[in-house]
């Protein structure tokens, strides 16, 4: 068989990527792009599937979360650092509910390109393409503005390095303030869910201050004062990829320098497809989005293909079927999985599939449905004998009201006051935290459940 090539896709059919009219200009813009220094490293690639590996076999937990699809026009220091944060407050509650290292992956500084549920889209009877993130065209609703342009893969680019380096910045400058963890319960109401949540600020708290007591705080121990934060997003825009995409001179693998981590969405799982021959030739860490028309049959040959090695934190397989119907996929995939002795991290994603549209219109999440998924999740692993590896959100630190539901209740009337999401409706920083408890609660049970380690 040849050598992989990074150019490999253009032979194999593609789906939910642009038809771009000025050629000379795609051209261009590759060319530079390829000139570009690449965003993150091999070692670094590297250092996160070691990570997954021990996620794989439930020695650490992975939490991926971020925008659904970031905004140049939503570019600032404030809404990274305020996600960040939010992401390092979970991280926090869900060591506490696991006991191990919670593994943190943004979906930042690269998560621009969208798949989208349908090619054009009508308003009062005018018919234009679709929007398809921001480093494609513009949600503006003219024909113009829908004119996939290549030069705003540069503008991505840009916006990519400067929200990686901020990143990097927040993770080594002693950012994460694990001290003010009661501020983070302080906005839940006097419900006996708060009630809950506080006790485990509590006991985070105590553990905080015997620590301290022992001489042990953030102002001198190295690894409470840094974090390891990694980058994701889905690898769609093709071109883009292979762009970035470099041998790495360490080990003389190919290694796709857009981010630490990507993924392959649920509409460019195509086993033949050419997301799936991209992805299959890089060395970064993976995922693969699975929806309820997964079969058992390509995921087998998805297994195969994407991690053919079997090698334990290349493959994390995203779990996203919607609350109510996790039971009716999950256990065939799962069984699949184990037919084929595969080594992979399950997590899941409960937004995907709960999207609904409210009554007034915008497209939500009842938190209630999202919170139900991961309930399946668990219990499908706990009823399997498997290990829940990580979970997906789609969260923003920013106070939106774009999902409903949560201690501080959005209703639906209340959708309209900050929804602005450019995709899909993610979790305020408060539905976040709280899921994030929710979460640790099935965490610590699962721990408390499970039968103690044979003595050899
Ligand atoms: C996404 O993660 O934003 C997405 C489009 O997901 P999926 O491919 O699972 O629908
Ligand atoms: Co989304």
């Amino acid at each position: 068989m040849a050598e992989w090539q990074k150019s490999d896709w253009r032979a194999k059919p593609r789906v939910q990527m642009p038809d771009y009219t000025d050629q000379d200009a795609l051209n261009a813009v590759e060319a530079k792009l390829a000139s570009y220094p690449p965003l993150v490293f091999a070692g670094e690639a590297r250092s996160l599937k070691a990570k997954l590996a021990a996620a794989s076999r439930g020695e650490a937990f992975l939490l991926q979360g971020g925008d659904c699809a970031e905004a140049f026009n939503q570019f600032s220091a404030d809404h990274i650092r305020d996600t960040f944060k939010v992401m390092l407050q979970m991280a926090m509650v869900l060591t506490f509910g696991a006991k191990v290292p919670v593994v943190k992956v943004g979906r930042m500084a690269g998560q621009f390109a969208k798949p989208r549920s349908a090619p054009t889209e009508t308003v009062d009877g005018v018919e234009l393409p679709s929007y398809r993130g921001d480093i494609i065209n513009e949600l503006d609703f003219t024909s113009a503005s829908r004119i996939p342009d290549p030069a705003k893969m540069l503008q991505a680019y840009t916006q990519a390095a400067a929200t990686l380096n901020l990143l990097r910045a927040f993770s080594t400058g002693g950012y994460a303030d694990v001290r003010q963890i009661h501020g983070w319960t302080l906005g839940f109401t006097e419900s006996e869910k708060a009630a809950k949540f506080r006790d485990m600020a509590n006991r985070i708290s105590d553990a905080l201050d015997f620590m301290q007591a022992a001489g042990i705080d953030s102002e001198n121990e190295h690894d409470l004062h840094t974090v390891d934060f990694y980058t994701s997003h889905e690898s769609l825009l093709l071109e883009y990829e292979e762009a970035l995409t470099r041998v790495d001179s360490t080990s003389g693998k190919w290694l796709a320098g857009s981010g630490h981590m990507l993924w392959i969405g649920d509409r460019t799982r195509q086993p033949d497809g050419a997301h799936v021959e991209f992805l299959s030739g890089v060395q970064n860490p993976i995922g693969l989005k699975c929806g309820p028309t997964t079969t058992a049959e390509d995921l087998k040959v998805l297994l195969e293909k994407l991690n053919p090695e079997n090698e334990a934190g290349r493959l994390t397989l995203i779990a996203r079927f919607g609350a109510g119907t996790v039971g009716d996929h999950l256990p065939r995939l799962i069984k699949t999985v184990q037919e084929e002795g595969a080594n992979v991290v399950w997590s899941c994603d409960p937004m995907h599939g709960n999207t609904i549209k409210s009554a007034t219109g915008y497209k939500t999440r009842p938190f209630d449905s999202v919170l139900r998924e991961v309930q399946e999740f668990f219990a499908v692993h706990k009823a399997e004998g498997t290990i829940p590896g990580g979970v997906h959100f789609e969260m923003t630190g920013q106070d939106v009201t774009e999902c409903t539901g949560g201690v501080r209740d959005v209703t639906e009337e209340d959708l309209s006051d900050r929804y602005h999401t450019a995709c899909d409706p993610r979790l305020n920083a408060s539905q976040s935290l709280e899921l994030a408890f929710l979460v640790a609660e099935e965490l610590s049970s699962l721990r408390d459940s499970a039968p103690a380690a044979k003595a050899s």
